[in-house]
């Protein structure tokens, strides 16, 4: 039998114990093992009953997702789950921890389920661009009623175990050692001679408007199809007989593992893991995290403190003036607020956290015994130095000391300082206390174990954090610039920003670049045009058309007024009809003749932009693995999950043809069109990004 279920007989119970670390995924050897555990139980005389049981953290955390791709391997999931279901012996499944997908598949096919009171189950595959495959679509809604489990499946949300036996899907709750609390249920069932009970024969559940349910939920996927097939399969186990209803299920689970949304998504969940997964920092000890201190308690700052304190961190923020620092502690308590309204603390801890935890000072001293600071103040090299130059004087002898900066060099900072090695980037993203993202920026003189510090800060706040190196923009702003470019020009030669906009968000983006920027302000670019403007190259083409809306007062969204109008109360806003005069003029200026842009080619040229920047910020070592690159997209600039970010769907695109239509750009606009030395590379030597991903993990 397989090592990785061992089979125990207790009295007239077999107990099967799935121990496959770290979370019991289902690989084809536990799939056999179980398959054979039930076997020997059947075959041991005077066994009634079997009780599974999974070992170490979790019950089962689902299928063995690294299996995905790769041909079949029997005894196929869905037929164990049959077998197991099918036994004469009564069939206990004992959960703690979690039971995911595939795992709570299994717990489905036993006839009763027992599950500690911190466990959770549920059915993310979604999450992975499919839909449950071993009959959960069919045995939950008979358990649950339709309504429940379109929305437990099409969300793949975790549900706590109480919640879960009260929508029926657990028979008890009972705290104690897995196995011993399975063992006694399995005994007291056998002594009140209960019988066996296979969801699979109670009736199937009402019907309900399946249209309208589908069409809701395809439009909120944003494009994603996996949720919406799952209502098909839910569909299926309300108007077929179980065992067609099962077909229907993974004749779609089979055709959803073919699409390029399930690559996409689990390359997510992948990346995700290994993002912050450095060789460099294995065995490296990050220093101490307990005290942080945050310069300049504006939108940034605030966020950061609030992010430090909800961690459990003690926060000194220093701002400029009694002013400035009653608005920055304003700006935390209405932060605070917010979790407290969430029920993500108490209102004990909100006010502990607010007037106990935080102090705002204006006094440089109060950071003499921090472990870390990080800079949130203006974006201006020389009050940043200036900062630096302080903290460098006050700060105790290995304190961490790092910017929050967006684009400046922090090698430069770092050279204001007598100690370099102590100085790094960390770049959080807005909102500071909800955005993923945060950018471990390494200097040059960084220590490693600042960097190490730098990811264990990440990991205390829930950030995914990425490694990038030091230049304009870093990794996320600077290939934001080129991608957002590249929509400037298409506007000029005749796409309208709405179109791009529409085009972008059918795409899978939460947002278009133009609403993006309304959000943000367009005060920001057109300060950074300003700033730009005596270094650019005379045949880079920026858009100026939008400056002459600046120049009138309107900033997007705070002024009501920018490529959209904003209504007070009204989410959302109508396209401003003055940016297609003004773009009109502008053309008529540059004697631009404009033309039709298909929503497929928007795409294919923003994408284009954006993997060609992404190619160089890999090429010059910026950003190590394109994995990074993903994660930064994803986590921070509202890339859709569903196509993995943008090094994967350059994958899937087939690089050999992203360079062929970057190639074909260049004929009109050689200067931007540059394309990337590494693309050029991967496309003669036949790899993928992916291949990298690959080479750097070995
Ligand atoms: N298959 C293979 N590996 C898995 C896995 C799975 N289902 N679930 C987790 N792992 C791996 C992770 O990649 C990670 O590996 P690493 O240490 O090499 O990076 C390791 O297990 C630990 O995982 P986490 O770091 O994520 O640990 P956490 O404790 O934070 O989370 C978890 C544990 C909640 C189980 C989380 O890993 C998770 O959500 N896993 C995926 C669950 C899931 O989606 N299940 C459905 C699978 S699809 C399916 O079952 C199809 C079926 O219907 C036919
Ligand atoms: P902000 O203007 O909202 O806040 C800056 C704050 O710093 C102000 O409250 C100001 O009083 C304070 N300050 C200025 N000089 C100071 C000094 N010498 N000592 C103490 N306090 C001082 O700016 P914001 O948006 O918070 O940005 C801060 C930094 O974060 C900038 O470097 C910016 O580039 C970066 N950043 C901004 C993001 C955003 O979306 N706003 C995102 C990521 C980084």
């Amino acid at each position: 039998m397989s090592d990785k279920v061992a089979y125990e007989r207790k009295g007239d119970v077999a107990v099967v114990r799935i121990q496959n670390p770290p979370v019991n995924a289902l690989s084809q050897a536990v799939r056999q093992g179980l398959w054979d555990a039930m076997d020997r139980a059947e075959a041991d005389e005077g066994v009634r009953a079997v009780v599974i049981v999974g070992e170490g953290r979790a019950f089962i955390a689902g299928a063995d997702i690294t299996e995905f791709g790769k041909p079949p391997m029997e005894p196929h999931l869905p037929v164990l789950c049959n077998r197991i279901e099918a036994s004469p012996l009564l069939v206990v499944a004992s959960m703690h921890g979690v039971s995911l997908g595939g795992g709570l598949e299994v717990a489905l096919s036993a006839h009763y389920r027992i599950a500690q009171p911190s466990s959770r189950v549920g059915l993310p595959e979604v999450h992975l661009g499919l839909i449950p495959g071993a009959g959960g679509t069919q045995r939950v809604p008979r358990l649950t009623g339709a309504d429940k489990a379109i929305e437990m499946i099409t969300s793949g949300r975790h549900l706590k175990a109480p919640e879960a036996a009260e929508m029926g899907l657990i028979d008890r709750v009972e705290e104690g050692d897995p196995e011993a609390v399975g063992l006694a249920y399995a005994q007291e069932l056998l002594e009140s001679g209960a019988e066996r009970r296979p969801v699979s024969e109670l009736p199937p559940a009402d019907p309900i408007d399946w249209d309208a349910t589908y069409e809701a939920v395809l439009k909120k996927g944003r494009g994603q199809i996996s949720p919406a097939m799952a209502v098909r399969a839910v569909q299926a186990a309300t108007e077929l007989p179980f065992d067609k209803g099962l077909e229907r299920e993974r004749d779609i689970f089979l055709d959803l593992m073919k699409t390029d949304q399930r690559q996409g998504m689990i390359h997510a969940f992948f990346s995700e893991r290994a993002v912050s997964n450095l060789p460099e920092l294995k065995g490296v000890e990050p220093r101490a995290l307990q005290s942080i201190g945050v310069i300049g308690g504006g939108t940034m700052g605030a966020g950061i403190a609030t992010a430090c304190l909800l961690a459990g961190m003690e926060v000194v923020l220093i701002e400029m003036s009694d002013g400035a620092a009653a608005a920055a502690k304003e700006r935390i308590a209405g932060n605070l607020a917010g979790a407290l309204k969430r029920g993500k603390i108490s209102q004990e801890k909100h006010d502990a956290l607010l007037n106990v935890a935080l102090e705002v000072s204006q006094n440089y001293d109060s950071l003499k015994d921090v472990d870390l600071v990080i800079e949130a103040v203006f974006e201006d090299m020389a009050v940043k130095k200036e900062v630096f130059g302080k903290l460098d004087a006050v700060c105790k002898e290995g304190c961490v000391l790092a910017s929050n900066t967006s684009y400046l060099d922090v090698d430069e900072i770092a050279a204001s300082t007598k100690r370099p090695e102590d100085v790094i980037g960390l770049h959080f993203f807005s909102p500071a206390h909800v955005m993923k993202l945060l950018e471990v920026v390494v200097a040059d003189k960084t220590a490693i174990d600042v960097t190490a510090t730098g990811f264990a800060l990440g990991k205390a706040l829930g950030k995914i954090c990425v490694r990038a190196g030091v230049c304009d923009g870093f990794i996320g702003n600077r290939i934001l610039a080129v991608y957002r470019d590249a929509a400037g020009h298409m506007v000029l030669d005749g796409a309208s920003p709405f179109q791009i906009d529409k085009a972008l968000v059918s795409f899978g983006f939460a947002m278009g670049p133009f609403a993006v920027s309304d959000l943000a302000g367009l005060d920001i670019g057109w300060a950074t045009r300003k700033r730009k403007a005596p270094h650019r190259h005379p045949d880079e083409r920026i858009p100026t058309y939008i400056d002459r809306l600046c120049e009138q007062g309107h900033f997007g969204q705070k002024t009501g007024e920018g490529y959209y109008i904003y209504e007070k109360g009204k989410r959302g806003g109508t396209p401003n009809p003055k940016i297609m005069e003004l773009v009109k003029a502008e053309q008529e200026e540059l004697g631009i003749t404009p033309r039709d842009f298909s929503d497929e080619e928007i795409v294919r040229r923003y994408m284009c932009a954006m993997v060609n920047e992404a190619a160089k910020v890999l090429g010059e070592g910026i950003a190590k693995r394109p994995l990074d690159v993903d994660m930064v997209l994803l986590f921070g600039y509202g890339f859709p999950r569903y196509w993995g970010g943008p090094m994967k769907w350059a994958d899937i695109q087939g690089l050999e043809k992203v360079l062929a239509d970057i190639e074909s750009y260049a004929t009109e606009d050689a200067w931007f069109w540059q394309p990337a030395p590494l693309l050029k590379e991967l496309v003669a030597e036949g790899r993928t990004f992916d291949d990298l991903n690959k080479e750097y993990a070995k």
